[in-house]
């Protein structure tokens, strides 16, 4: 039983549930929480191991200026237009609080990642869910005629990888009064991107992540990108040393670092393309992804069986219980040698159900 003096709120919602994550050193192929399969570049670690102890003793800088100035360079925006964050989730967190009063309204295509309602529910506020249109196209009327105060599009869209162009997402920001928040957590894996946006359009506020393109999920970094009168007001919502001193270290030198990011999105792409036309070949149905994971649908609609069937052989993937989805599994893309394993884990499947 919860105690009475929590919130009734957080008593009565679900908090939001992560992906399972082995303990270190369990021998599991691990291809369910969308994390790089390679490790951050070389220059990261080194400037890990370079920093100063002194570095460690003061409080960090607040605003994460170090990496703002490495951030802009790279993206070709100015500094004041980047707030980092502790992981894109904290970018989230200080938008939904900044954008979104109790008793507003968040609204967002269904379905898509899942830590949405939960931050709108903290605030107390409403949200509202617009099925995705046929092929997973953006259902710009039915998310205007919700009237929101804000809408927030995963592009690549989780679980299902698919894009929508930025000239549609342009179009409906120019016929929104509220804000768009443009989750690109993926979106180094994709052609295009809405970065472009961002400086004609000041109701588009873009966040991004260090877990998936620069291989550091477990330092926890993400920053947004907007218009610097909306990053000044989004200022004042953050906690005052929201980066620590390491992450904003490691951050900076991971974005420096184009050639080796850039290495290693360019083999997830091949990756994914491989995997998605040899399973397509063994019967499943992949739906195309721009991002660093597919989502498939298992040939005998049996998802859950699909999953805990790869559990068993130490492989995990992704599924999501609930309508609509259950009959898929979400991979994410490894090495190669993680996804022939995954492969052969799918025959392994199909041979043993051929077998019963
Ligand atoms: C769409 C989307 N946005 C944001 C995040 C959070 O990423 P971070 O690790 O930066 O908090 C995730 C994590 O899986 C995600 O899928």
């Amino acid at each position: 039983m919860a105690p009475n003096f929590v919130r009734s709120t957080v008593r009565d919602m679900d908090g939001y549930v992560p992906g399972e994550q082995p303990a270190p050193g369990e021998r599991i192929i691990k291809l369910n929480t969308n994390e790089n399969p390679f490790p951050p570049s070389p220059k990261v670690m080194q400037a890990i191991r370079e920093m100063e102890p002194e570095l460690l003793r003061r409080y960090p800088n607040p605003l994460a200026e170090s990496f703002c100035a490495a951030a802009a360079k790279v993206l070709d925006v100015s500094p004041d237009m980047i707030l980092a964050g502790n992981g894109s989730d904290d970018i989230l967190t200080i938008a939904t609080r900044t954008f979104i009063p109790p008793g507003g309204k968040l609204a967002f295509p269904d379905p898509t990642y899942s830590l949405y309602p939960v931050l709108a529910r903290l605030q107390e506020a409403d949200c509202v869910s617009v099925k995705w249109e046929k092929d997973w196209a953006l259902p710009a009327e039915g998310l205007l005629q919700t009237k929101a105060n804000a809408i927030y599009l995963a592009n690549p869209n989780a679980p299902s990888g698919t894009f929508v162009s930025p000239t549609k997402i342009a179009q409906l920001a120019k016929d929104f009064d509220g804000l768009i928040l443009v989750d690109e957590a993926y979106v180094d894996f994709a052609d295009d991107n809405c970065l472009s946006l961002v400086r004609q359009l000041p109701n588009i506020v873009i966040s991004r992540t260090f877990s998936k393109a620069y291989s550091l999920a477990g330092l926890r970094f993400g920053f947004a990108v907007a218009q610097p009168a909306v990053i000044e007001q989004m200022t004042k919502v953050k906690d005052s040393y929201n980066c620590d001193a390491i992450a904003i270290i490691a951050a900076a030198a991971a974005i420096e670092d184009q050639e080796y990011a850039r290495r290693t999105w360019e083999h997830v792409r091949g990756e994914r393309q491989r995997l998605s036309s040899e399973l397509t070949q063994m019967g499943w149905t992949v739906l195309p992804s721009s991002a660093n994971f597919i989502f498939a649908v298992a040939p005998d609609g049996r998802g859950r069986e699909a999953y805990l069937g790869l559990k068993r052989q130490g492989i995990l993937v992704r599924h999501f219980d609930k309508p609509g989805l259950s009959d898929k599994i979400r991979i994410t893309i490894g090495t190669s040698q993680e996804n022939n394993a995954l492969l052969g884990g799918i025959k392994a499947l199909t041979a043993t159900e051929k077998a019963a």
